[in-house]
């Protein structure tokens, strides 16, 4: 498998593939939510703190173990240790788990993204239009599968290079619409000083376990980690690309948007609501509910709209394009399956999975798995389960079977590798230690023995 493995050709080229994965309604959608939800500054402080120790030193040993073996996932587990074969095929698993309901978000996004183009942001901007637009039945699921339908498509045809250019151009765009869109509701809202006070000042009294094991999740999401889509990256990487610095830049990146995300999207509901509890914690809809709002009191908003959600749709889309590639990717190499079919695996998965997530706000939203609605619990089974899990078993492999020194030579046939000791001692000690913290609480809060 490891032999005609095509590598990146630039340096840069390398980060902006990761980049292009790892950008996406993570960033976008999610880190806000969660952000608002969870305390403002204090969540951001420990994301921080998580990501430039914890999600540095998983990236690095990811695509360390792709660079050594060549190989994807499994089997580069394999090839390394056949006991740890497992924690390939459960990274298999996560972008499965994850792609339906992405999709479904990705179809809210279409759905916002045509409306600004049709001049329908005054009704997008009613307090209760998401709600009852995601009540429906039909409409959304129409969205959701004409989302997974564009995805598809450009996985078979292979058509990524092109949607990817594309969408590198449009990622300097994204970034300065936010910081405009940040800039002007600051300036403007009253009560949207102290909301980015909310957002950046961490209030310890907030802090809770909880608070951990939502920021550690939402780091694996963002950077597209404990799935093994780092490794499949890692295992294209030339040898002499240092890994450390490559590393740092996604991580710069990734975070980036991700803070500037949350600065246009926290403070302004903050000011909206005046603080109110119930509106900061309101969860998935939050941007879809916010920013409208904005663009109907900023002048030009409708076309910045537009712009915006033509943007975060191709982010989407790149980051759902990596997702279902990996999927058909391993169902190619495993069961030997032609493209086309494992295409219509994925397909298949997607429709299991996400309908039921799209009917969870309509007609199943009575059905609840946890006191979770679907949509919530695929995410929270994927992001605060099954990542955890993965993660904690390749730390363990990489700190106790292969030794943090087998990887960090890898690392070191590019460059000097500065932080190795931050990373052995994160790998060895630090990372098993709180994943397991966050997997057992993260389990007792969903069956509601601590509160979530
Ligand atoms: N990291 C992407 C995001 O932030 C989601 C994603 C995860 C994409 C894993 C590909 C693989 O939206």
């Amino acid at each position: 498998m490891a032999e005609n493995r095509s590598s990146f050709k630039g340096k840069i080229g390398f980060v902006l593939a990761a980049a292009g994965s790892a950008v996406g309604l993570g960033n976008i959608w999610r880190f806000p939510y969660l952000a608002a939800k969870y305390g403002g500054g204090i969540f951001l402080l420990v994301y921080i703190a998580l990501a430039v120790t914890f999600g540095f030193s998983l990236m690095v040993a990811e695509i360390a173990i792709g660079r050594k073996t060549g190989l994807s996932p499994i089997g580069a587990f394999r090839s390394l240790d056949r006991r740890f074969t497992f924690v390939g095929v459960l990274g298999a698993l996560v972008p499965a788990i994850i792609l339906p309901y992405y999709s479904v978000i990705g179809g809210w996004v279409m759905k916002y993204m045509l409306g600004f183009v049709t001049g329908s942001a005054h009704e997008m901007a009613n307090g209760t239009y998401f709600n009852s637009y995601i009540g429906e039945t039909g409409e959304p699921l129409v969205w959701f599968l004409t989302f997974i339908a564009i995805t598809a498509v450009v996985v078979l045809f292979g058509v990524q290079k092109g949607i990817e250019k594309v969408s590198k151009v449009m990622m300097p765009v994204l970034v300065l619409l936010t910081v405009f869109i940040s800039i002007y509701t600051i300036c403007t809202m009253d009560g949207a000083v102290e909301g980015v006070w909310y957002y950046i000042k961490p209030d310890f009294s907030k802090f809770s376990i909880m608070t951990v094991v939502a920021a550690m999740g939402q780091l694996f999401y963002s950077m597209s980690l404990a799935m093994g889509i780092m490794i499949t990256f890692g295992s294209y990487m030339k040898k002499e690309i240092s890994i450390e610095k490559s590393t740092r830049q996604i991580e710069l990146f990734d975070t980036g948007i991700a803070f500037l995300a949350g600065l246009m999207i926290v403070p302004a509901v903050y000011a909206f609501s005046g603080g109110d509890e119930a509106a900061l914690g309101q969860g998935p809809g939050l941007m879809f509910v916010t920013l409208p709002k904005i663009f109907e009191v900023m002048p030009g908003g409708a076309v910045i709209g537009a712009a915006f959600f033509i943007m975060v749709f191709l982010a989407a889309l790149t980051s759902a394009i990596s997702l279902m590639e990996t999927v058909v990717s391993v169902l190619q190499d495993k069961f030997k399956l032609d493209r086309k079919l494992s295409c219509l695996c994925v397909l298949g998965i997607c429709l299991l999975l996400g309908v039921p997530s799209s009917f969870g706000y309509s007609v199943w939203s009575e059905v609840k798995i946890l006191g979770m609605q679907l949509l919530d619990f695929f995410d929270f089974a994927s992001n605060s389960v099954l990542m955890p899990i993965i993660a904690l078993a390749t730390s363990i492999f990489v700190g106790y079977v292969l030794k943090p020194k087998a990887l960090i030579e890898e690392v070191e046939l590019g460059c000097e590798f500065k932080w190795k000791r931050l990373f052995s001692v994160v790998i060895r000690y630090v990372a098993p230690v709180c994943i397991l913290v966050i997997l057992v609480s993260s389990v007792l809060g969903a069956f509601g023995v601590i509160k979530i």
